[in-house]
Formats: C-alpha cells, sequence, structure tokens
C-alpha cells in the first residue's frame, strides 16, 4: 500500500517503541517524515537508516511539555514540505505502579505535562496550521487507560482521559474545516517497557504479567505492529468520515 504517498506526517515519541516502528510504517507507505522526541541521537540514528531506504526525513528534537515544542514542530513541517498532512502524537510517559496516595506529587505533575498538557499544545499548533491549508488529520496516542480505570496507574489514567476528552472536542470544533482528530487506546503492547514496569511489580514480572493477561479476554499482549498498523488505519483514507473515536486496541479489555 502507498497510503501517505507524498504526505508531510510529524510524529512525537519517534524514537521510542510505537514511535519508531510508525515512522518505518509510514516511511514505507511514502510518507515524508518530521520526527521528534528529546533525544537528537536517537532520531538521526532512526532518521540515517530511514533516509538509506529512500525516505525524506527531518529531525526536530524536543520536550512536549514546552509550548515552543509544539509551534517549531508545525513550523518544520511547513518548512521542510509546504505542509502538515498527519500529526501523530504520541510523545507518553507512565509512572510507576502504585496507589494513588503513594504517586509522587511531583512526578504527576510531570506525567500530566507530558501526556496531556503536551497533546493540548500540539493541537493548539496543529490546528489552525491545517485549517490555513484546508485539512488534516490527528492521532493522539491515548491508552485503554484513557477509557477505563488503571489500578496503580491513577495519574497516567487521569492524563490519558483528558487526551480522549480533548480529542472529541477538537473533532467535533473542527470537523466542518476538514481535520479529522481520533485517539488511539491500546493495552500493554510486548515491548521491554511494558517488561521492565511488570518486573517492579508485587510478585515479580511473570505473576504480574499472568494478572494483567487475566484482564484481558484474548490472553495475550499487543504486537507493537497490531498497535502501528491501527495507527495508521486511523490516519489513511479507509477512514475518511471516521473522527472523534476514542478506539481500544485491547484484546477486548474494555469490553468486559
Ligand atoms: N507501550 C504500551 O504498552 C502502551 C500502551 C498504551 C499506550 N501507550 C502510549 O503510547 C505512546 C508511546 O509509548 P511507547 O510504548 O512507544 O513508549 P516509549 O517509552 O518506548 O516511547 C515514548 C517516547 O516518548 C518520548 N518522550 C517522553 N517524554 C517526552 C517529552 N517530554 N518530550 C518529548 N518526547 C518525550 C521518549 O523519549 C520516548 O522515546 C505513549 O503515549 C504511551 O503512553 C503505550
Amino acid at each position: 500500500m502507498n497510503r501517505f504517498a507524498g504526505k508531510s506526517v510529524l510524529i512525537t515519541g519517534a524514537a521510542g517503541g510505537f514511535g519508531r516502528r510508525a515512522a518505518e510504517r509510514f516511511a514505507d507507505e511514502g510518507a515524508r517524515l518530521v520526527l521528534s522526541d528529546l533525544s537528537a541521537d536517537r532520531l538521526e540514528q532512526l532518521a540515517a537508516g530511514l533516509r538509506r531506504g529512500g525516505a525524506e526525513v527531518a529531525v526536530e528534537p524536543g520536550d512536549v511539555c514546552q509550548e515552543s515544542t509544539a509551534q517549531r514542530l508545525v513550523e518544520a513541517a511547513l518548512s521542510a514540505y509546504g505542509r502538515l498532512d498527519v500529526a501523530v502524537n504520541n510523545a507518553g510517559m507512565m509512572h510507576p505502579f502504585r496507589k494513588l496516595p503513594e504517586v509522587d506529587s511531583g512526578l504527576a505533575e510531570k506525567v500530566l505535562a507530558v501526556n496531556l498538557t503536551g497533546v493540548f499544545y500540539a493541537l493548539k499548533h496543529q490546528l489552525p496550521a491545517m485549517e490555513r491549508q484546508g485539512g488534516g488529520v490527528i492521532l493522539n496516542m491515548a491508552s485503554v487507560a484513557g477509557l477505563v480505570g488503571a489500578p496503580l496507574l491513577s495519574v497516567y489514567a487521569a492524563a490519558k482521559h483528558g487526551v480522549v476528552g480533548l480529542t472529541k472536542t477538537a473533532a467535533a470544533e473542527y470537523a466542518r474545516r476538514n481535520i479529522r482528530v481520533n485517539a488511539l487506546c491500546p493495552s500493554f503492547a510486548d515491548t521491554a517497557m511494558v517488561h521492565d514496569e511488570l518486573a517492579q511489580m508485587r510478585g515479580g514480572p511473570d505473576e504480574a504479567l499472568a494478572r494483567v493477561l487475566g484482564a484481558i479476554p484474548m490472553r495475550r499482549l499487543a504486537s507493537v505492529d497490531e498497535v502501528v498498523g491501527a495507527m495508521l488505519t486511523l490516519c489513511g483514507p479507509e477512514s475518511a468520515f471516521v473522527t472523534g473515536v476514542a478506539l481500544p486496541v485491547d484484546g477486548g479489555l474494555s469490553a468486559v
């Protein structure tokens, strides 16, 4: 498929698990990329590989907690490619598994800033740019923790519920401007980060994994490609009438 041929696609958190794979798959389908993350080094490595494969890639490191980053990323897309067709607001972070009163307050502010305020800043600068060019597509990375309660992840869940609220509202405000805004809500994927988190939980990694899988009707973790595949589908032309959706990719977790 070549669904994104010539399209200008911005991805934040591009050096991480989902972001990196999304960059590869958008590039495979012809996209011209602006990649952002905290670390310039990891981005440059990723960009070098993608360029060897023939992709056009601009790298723009930055912290999504700063509003100036959101503005700079939109400007980078406009200056490199003249437009911003697709924005994937994917940067995010969890906090350690803790009951709510045990979550450090400073860390809670950081988790809200990265996961929620960062998406607000992104939308604030992406929507007007897309409106000026006549349309666009935005995908916000939420989580199944944005749809249902997530024991031991209270502040992360609050932030991701907030992302769903921003997504639905922005979708309604900009539907007549030809801008689609959706959120993706994965449960845990089979990544190093998730296994590291599970290792910190009560009873150790195997027992923790068994507890997590017990809540998932399909009784397994998502693969990174299953999550990223849904990401591309929501951004692609086959989803032209889909907006304001918070799509679970969760093996049935939120259905029961
Ligand atoms: N991994 C999962 O199972 C899972 C499940 C549901 C939702 N999510 C969400 O998917 C998104 C990507 O997760 P992932 O698994 O690829 O995680 P990851 O940790 O591998 O990647 C996240 C990336 O975001 C970047 N980042 C963190 N803080 C940032 C900041 N302030 N400014 C800019 N970049 C920053 C990190 O450097 C990292 O490269 C996140 O929003 C996460 O909450 C992940």
